[in-house]
Formats: structure tokens, C-alpha cells, sequence
């Protein structure tokens, strides 16, 4: 297409993207989306220094003085599907300036993400995006399928109390690996302990019949239906089981209100939320797009509920 000419797509560590470039088209791009972390001068910086981040992956689109119109980033995560921990390249926070959009520079740039990740040895690409939204046809359109819907509940918390924070070593002792889960290094934890205050929370670990259980909390600006108000995102959840103490840990959340992504085929944990008195406020699909025969035969014996990487979702 002629417009191809204007534009000249590098990764970012070749454009040399900045975080003051990725915030201002961020705030334009992103808007008005719903479910998304309310950005700050903070957050972009936080973000790109994601463990895993790849800016040799990265993807930019520059106008010929410089300017960033198009961008898309790319992490190398460990993701466990069907029992197994795969090598994924995780996309997320696609975006085009409005000026700029339908002239194919997402999906240049997301094929781009696809050689990076292909040339890095990934067995699959994963992103997340709105229920039934245009991205989502255009990530069907470059190959990608739904693995999971996702739903996020949302609610006040009756009894907001201060959480403790979990010991690192009984965080990593409580992890459990269903499919989609990401695999935690220290390096993780360490990142996500150092994002923009205040956000990270923590409930004590407590015992559900023996077996150690805990709830994270990101307390963070979220927008929902058009306005932003701080929600504690549950996140790095190692609490799987829908007994009676995850309830309980879930109405001890920071609060005020507070919102949990669950696989809508979770039954069990889906009508505990209900219970407490959450409420589905929009839902987003897992995709996925294979790129070798073991992520193929991984995700044939995946069944799922599938957990969803908050960091990649809202950013928290
Ligand atoms: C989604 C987004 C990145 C697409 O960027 P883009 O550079 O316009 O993407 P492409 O041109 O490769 O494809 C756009 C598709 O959107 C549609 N489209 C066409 N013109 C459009 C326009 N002016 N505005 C929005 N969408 C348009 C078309 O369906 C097109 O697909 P097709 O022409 O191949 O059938 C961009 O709309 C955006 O930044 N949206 C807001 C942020 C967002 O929702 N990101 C995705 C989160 S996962």
C-alpha cells in the first residue's frame, strides 16, 4: 500500500523508543478502552522493565521525522498449557495513533512480533483482548483463536482491611500451574513488587484443609464503564480452590472495590464471586496462535479453566 512509504517500522531498541513517546500514544490509543490500568508517568517505565520485555522484539512504527504512530510489546514468559511449561511471546498493548489506523500498521507490526518470537525458539504467542471487539477479528484474521473468555467480576468489598504481605518464599511455595498459567520467577516478583505505589498487596497465607493458600491484591486506577477508580485487582492468585477461605480472603481485600479475571468456564470460583456479591462488569478472550507442533499438541490436551496473566490484561 502507498502509505507503507511513510512510515518505517523498526523494533524499538532500533527506533529507539522512549517511555515519554509510548505514554503519549498510549493516552491516545487507549482512551476510552475499558479495563485497563489508568496509565502514569510511572507506569510505562514500570512496564518496559517487565522481566522478559523484549525491546529487540518490540515493534514501532515511526513517521519519517521520528514521530511513534503504531506500537507493539512483546515478552518472552513461561506459560504452562496442557501440564507442560511452554516458551511463549506474550503481545500486548497494541496500539495505533487514530490518525493513523487502518492502513495495516498493527498487523505489520504484530507479523513482525511473530518473526521475533518464531526467531527466539517460542512455541506460541498469547495476548488478550475485549470480548467481540475489532482487535479480536483482526487477531482472528492473522491466525489467532479464543482459548478462554474471561470475565471480570467486580465488587465492593464489604470489611476493606490492611493486607500483610506474603513472604516471597510462600508465594513461590503456594504456586499452582493450571493451563495459562505464567511461571514466576524472583525477578517477576521482584518487578512487580517495585511498581508504581501504591499497588501491591498481599493477603497472609491461610489454610484451606491443609493446603496453604493466598490472594494478591494490585491496588490500582482502573478505568470501568467510562469512569477510573481505584479497584484491588486480585492477581497472582494461588488460591485455587473455591472453598470457604477464599472467600473470606476475597472480602479482606484492600477495597474499596474490589475485581477478579476468571475463566468463565471456572464454574466453582464463578458462583463463589457471585456469592460474595461481584458482579461481571465486561470480558476479554485469551488468544493464541501456535507456533510449533508441541504448543499444538499442548493445547490439545489443555482443558482448562485457563488463568489469566493480569499484568498482560489491565497491567497490574
Ligand atoms: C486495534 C488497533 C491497534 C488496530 O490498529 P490499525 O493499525 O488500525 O490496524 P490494521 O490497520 O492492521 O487493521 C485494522 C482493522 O481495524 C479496522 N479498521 C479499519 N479502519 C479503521 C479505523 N480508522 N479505526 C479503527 N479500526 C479500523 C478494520 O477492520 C481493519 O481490518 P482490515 O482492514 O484488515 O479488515 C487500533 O485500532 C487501536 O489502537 N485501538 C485502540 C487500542 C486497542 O484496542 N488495542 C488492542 C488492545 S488488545
Amino acid at each position: 500500500m502507498s502509505y507503507r512509504a511513510s512510515y518505517s517500522m523498526v523494533t524499538h531498541a532500533e527506533g529507539g523508543v522512549t517511555d515519554a513517546q509510548l505514554a503519549a500514544l498510549e493516552a491516545r490509543a487507549f482512551g476510552a478502552y475499558d479495563g485497563v490500568i489508568a496509565s502514569d508517568s510511572r507506569f510505562i517505565p514500570w512496564y518496559r522493565a517487565r522481566p522478559g520485555m523484549d525491546p529487540g522484539g518490540c515493534q514501532a512504527a515511526l513517521l519519517t521525522d521520528g514521530t511513534l504512530v503504531a506500537s507493539v510489546f512483546l515478552t518472552s514468559i513461561s506459560l504452562v498449557v496442557g501440564r507442560e511449561a511452554l516458551l511463549a511471546a506474550a503481545i500486548d498493548t497494541v496500539m495505533t495513533h487514530p490518525d493513523h489506523r487502518g492502513r495495516g500498521l498493527a498487523s505489520a507490526l504484530m507479523e513482525r512480533t511473530h518473526q521475533a518470537a518464531r526467531s527466539r525458539g517460542a512455541d506460541l504467542m498469547v495476548l488478550y483482548t475485549a470480548a467481540g471487539s475489532d482487535p479480536q477479528r483482526l487477531y482472528e484474521r492473522l491466525g489467532y483463536r479464543v482459548c478462554a473468555t474471561l470475565a471480570y467480576w467486580v465488587g465492593a468489598v464489604p470489611h476493606p482491611s490492611p493486607v500483610q504481605p506474603v513472604s516471597p518464599t510462600g508465594a513461590e511455595a503456594l504456586a499452582a500451574q493450571p493451563d495459562g498459567f505464567r511461571v514466576y520467577t524472583d525477578a517477576d516478583r521482584a518487578w512487580h513488587r517495585a511498581g508504581p505505589a501504591p499497588r501491591r498487596w498481599f493477603v497472609d497465607p491461610a489454610c484451606d484443609g491443609g493446603r496453604p493458600l493466598s490472594v494478591c491484591y494490585a491496588t490500582a486506577p482502573v478505568r470501568l464503564a467510562g469512569s477510573v477508580r481505584p479497584v484491588s485487582v486480585t492477581c497472582d492468585a494461588t488460591a485455587f480452590t473455591d472453598g470457604p477461605e477464599l472467600r473470606r480472603l476475597l472480602l479482606r481485600a484492600p477495597g474499596p472495590d474490589v475485581l477478579w479475571l476468571l475463566d468463565e468456564a471456572d464454574g466453582p470460583r464463578s458462583r463463589l464471586l457471585a456469592s460474595a456479591g461481584l458482579r461481571v462488569v465486561a470480558r476479554e478472550v485469551e488468544m493464541i496462535l501456535p507456533l510449533t507442533g508441541a504448543a499444538r499438541q499442548a493445547l490439545a490436551r489443555s482443558a482448562g479453566p485457563w488463568y489469566p496473566i493480569s499484568e498482560s490484561i489491565i497491567g497490574v
